[in-house]
């Protein structure tokens, strides 16, 4: 019997989806239709002895998290769980918290996955893999290539190339050391406790004050606590993967998810893939159409683009390379291209709403998504896709270039390289 495991953070990291929604965990941020861990979940159902399924995090419980849980259950048919941290305990602090919940029923191993990662996941070759190890090994490491600049960003592991075993972990370096990163999706034993536990109380004992207003430190993080020591012990291995693979920190990487996403679509779902037909919608690529939405035959979409659920789309509007969220109206001739549409937005008729993507470098071989920082040295936007929050008005005759809308907003005019307060 496996379990997984899906670690969804709380509201206080990863700002960046926050232009979108105030409200919503952006763990259930919908990707190609459904919500990140959607995803998660769906790779995780395809194994059959993975019998329950455990979300970890420090959100509040509130109702999109649990109707998305119990319309998992059904749909997948395996138990899933939401387990709230009482304060953020880092990535394996929960996981040595909840130790007996995750223990309980006696999993062979466990998946443990970021929520904030996207891709094809290879969990039965991962399993396959962790199975031909010595009986020593406690963890199998999801790991990918990366260029050596973006590596600094990631935790980035040295192996031995013949057994593959880690020898060496570092994570987010400020020197090169390897262009194998870490994809934040693991394969992890019970014996994994026991490092966990020395990590744990070697931390209290670190930090053990007697200064009431010093917190007793209970924060495990799991690469620099626990990946660090356990290299080259002959414990941990790593599995490369060549598949599709991406962070999803910023509403950008969700365009560039998407368009993975409905590619995977076509092997595993082309059901979920819109198609061109009579009284129906030009679609060129890839495009998932939620059944629900209007979409007037005269509009043309496509590639990478999905209309969620209520949207309704207007005669002659085009749409490529973009996400429209549940209950958006598209007025007649709009154009929305590199672009998010909010929850229950409005673009006017003939609008221009478009945005610049940070794809990764054609010509550069495994470069990731790019991730800039929001504004350049001289304090100017950096162009980048273009958000436009939940509940906006966008007026008819205008053109929003390269610009965050926050929500709620009824703009009056065009807007270039801007963020909207
Ligand atoms: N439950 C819980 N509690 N989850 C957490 C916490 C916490 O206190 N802190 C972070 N997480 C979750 C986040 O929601 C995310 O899914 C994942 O753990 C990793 O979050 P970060 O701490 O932001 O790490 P990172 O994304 O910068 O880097 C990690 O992922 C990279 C791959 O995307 C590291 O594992 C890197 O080594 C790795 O390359």
């Amino acid at each position: 019997m496996l379990k997984a495991i899906i670690l969804i953070g709380g509201p206080m990291k990863g700002t960046r989806f926050r232009p979108l929604s105030l409200e919503l965990p952006k763990p259930l941020f919908p990707v190609a239709g459904f919500p990140i861990i959607y995803h998660h979940i769906e790779a995780c159902s395809k194994l059959s002895d993975v019998r329950e399924i455990i979300l970890i995090g420090f959100y509040q419980p509130n109702e999109a998290l649990n109707k998305f849980i119990s319309q998992s259950q059904v749909e997948f048919q395996v138990q899933i769980r939401y387990l709230q941290e009482y304060s953020a305990l880092g990535t394996a602090g929960g996981l040595y918290h909840f130790r007996d919940q995750i223990m309980t029923g006696g999993p062979e191993m466990f998946f443990v996955m970021n929520a904030d990662v996207c891709g094809d996941f290879p969990l039965q070759e991962m399993l396959d893999f962790h199975r031909t190890r010595p009986s020593t090994a406690i963890c199998t490491m999801l790991a990918t290539e990366a260029t050596r600049q973006q590596s600094l960003t990631y935790g980035c592991v040295v192996e031995n190339k013949d057994t593959h075993e880690i020898l060496h972990y570092v994570e987010k370096p400020e020197t090169f050391v390897s262009t194998t990163i870490n994809c934040g999706i693991y394969l992890l034993t019970p014996g994994i406790f026991q490092p966990l536990e020395v990590a744990f109380k070697k931390n209290l004992e670190e930090n053990y004050s007697f200064d009431f207003q010093v917190p007793s430190k209970e924060v495990i993080r799991l690469e620099q606590d626990v990946f660090v020591p356990m290299a080259a012990t002959g414990t941990v291995y790593v599995f490369q993967s060549t598949r599709f693979w991406s962070q999803i920190k910023s509403a950008g990487a969700a365009i560039y998810a998407n368009r993975h996403y409905l590619v995977i679509y076509r092997r595993t779902h082309p059901e979920r893939l819109a198609t061109n037909g009579e009284g129906k919608p030009k679609v060129t690529g890839d495009v998932f159409i939620h059944p629900t939405a209007q979409v007037h035959p005269t509009a043309v979409l496509g590639p990478n683009v999905t209309i969620g659920r209520n949207v309704v789309v207007g005669e002659g509007v085009r749409v490529r390379e973009s996400i429209i969220l549940e209950g958006a109206t598209l007025q007649d001739h709009c154009c929305i291209l590199h672009a998010i549409i909010g929850w229950h937005s409005s673009v006017g008729f003939w609008t221009r709403v478009e945005g610049t993507p940070n794809d990764p470098n054609p010509n550069k071989p495994f470069a990731k998504l790019e991730i800039p920082s929001m504004f350049t040295e001289d304090g100017r936007l950096n162009p980048s896709i273009t958000v436009i929050g939940s509940s906006v008005q966008v007026p008819s005759e205008v053109i929003v270039l390269n610009s965050i809308v926050l929500p709620h907003k009824d703009l009056s005019g065009c807007y270039k390289n801007q963020i909207i307060l």
